[in-house]
C-alpha cells in the first residue's frame, strides 16, 4: 500500500483557491452521489499532492443546505485523497476568540436538519463511531503550521453546526453559549460525518470573522463584516496550508481512520447490495 499523502482541502467561504500549486490542474470527478461543488483543483505544494475543492464552487453559487456533501467527499476519495483538511469561516460564541483567530475546531454539535448524512441505508447499514470527529494528527500538525506562519491558533473548540442559511437569532446564539459551544458554522457537518465513513481523516481549521449576535449592546452578524475578515484571513491560510505541506513527513503512517469501517457495519456481507 502506497505510504504517500494526497490530501484533500475543502475551501469554505473567501477560500476559493490554494497558492504555490505546481502543474496545477482542474480535473472534472463524477460520483454515484451526483456532482461535486465544483471541478477539483490538483497539483503539488512542497512535493506532496493536493486536491483543493471549493465547497461553496467558484463563485460561490451552492449554499449550506443545498451542498451535496456526499458527492464532495466522495470526489475527493475518488481523486486518491488519504486526508482532508477543511478551510472555513466561522462565528465565535466566545469572547475570547475575537475575529481573526484561526481555531482547530475538535467536537462538533450538529443541529443541520435537512441534509442526507450517510452513504449507507437502503441495503447496507453501517454506524461508525463520530464520538472523536476530527484526526488528532491532522489537526495538530494544521495547528503548529498555523503557529509557524504567525496566525493566532486557538486549539480545541466545540463548533454548533447550524442549517442556515439565515445567521442565529440572538437566542438562538445564547443558547449556543449556555451549551458550551465555542463557534458556530454552517457546513463542517455532515461533511466530518460522511469523511468518516468515508476512512478519511478530517480536520478543520475556522477563521473566526464575528462575534454572531449573542453581545449584549452590541449589532449582530452580517455578510460584509464577514467578506471583510475573511479577505484579511485569506492569506495566512494559504500560507498556513503551504506550511504544512512543508511540515508533513515524506511517508504516511496509517491512522486508525482509515480503516473506520471494519467495526461499523451491521449488514451481513451475503446480504449487502
Ligand atoms: N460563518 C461565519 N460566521 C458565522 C456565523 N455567525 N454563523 C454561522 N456561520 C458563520
Amino acid at each position: 500500500m502506497s505510504s504517500e499523502w494526497t490530501i484533500g482541502v475543502v475551501g469554505g467561504s473567501g477560500v476559493y483557491a490554494i497558492d504555490g500549486l505546481e502543474d496545477p490542474e482542474w480535473i472534472a470527478i463524477d460520483t454515484p452521489w451526483g456532482a461535486p461543488s465544483d471541478e477539483l483543483l490538483t497539483g503539488r505544494i512542497e512535493g506532496v499532492k493536493f486536491v483543493f475543492l471549493p465547497r461553496h464552487g467558484r463563485g460561490h453559487r451552492i449554499s449550506p443546505s443545498e451542498l451535496n456533501a456526499r458527492a464532495n467527499i466522495d470526489a475527493l476519495k475518488r481523486a486518491g485523497c488519504t486526508d482532508v483538511i477543511s478551510l472555513s469561516a466561522i462565528g465565535s460564541l466566545q469572547e475570547h476568540l475575537p475575529p481573526g483567530k484561526f481555531v482547530v475546531v475538535d467536537q462538533f454539535v450538529d443541529r443541520t436538519f435537512a441534509r442526507v448524512k450517510s452513504f449507507f441505508g437502503t441495503g447496507c447499514v453501517a454506524h461508525v463511531s463520530v464520538a472523536d470527529p476530527v484526526c488528532p494528527r491532522l489537526s495538530a500538525m494544521l495547528a503548529a503550521a498555523g503557529r509557524a506562519v504567525g496566525a493566532d491558533i486557538h486549539e480545541g473548540a466545540t463548533q454548533l453546526v447550524m442549517e442556515g442559511p439565515q445567521f442565529s437569532t440572538r437566542a438562538e446564539s445564547r443558547l449556543y453559549r449556555q451549551w458550551g459551544c465555542d463557534v458556530i458554522g454552517m457546513t463542517a457537518m455532515p461533511e466530518a460525518k460522511l469523511a468518516r465513513e468515508a476512512e478519511l481523516p478530517y480536520a478543520v481549521v475556522g477563521m473566526v470573522t464575528d462575534y454572531d449576535s449573542w453581545r449584549e449592546g452590541e449589532g449582530h452578524v452580517e455578510v460584509d463584516e464577514v467578506i471583510a475578515q475573511l479577505i484579511a484571513n485569506s492569506g495566512l491560510a494559504k500560507q498556513l496550508v503551504v506550511e504544512f505541506a512543508r511540515s508533513l513527513p515524506a511517508e504516511r503512517t496509517p491512522s486508525p481512520i482509515d480503516t473506520a469501517l471494519d467495526v461499523a457495519l451491521m449488514t451481513a456481507p451475503e446480504k449487502r447490495d
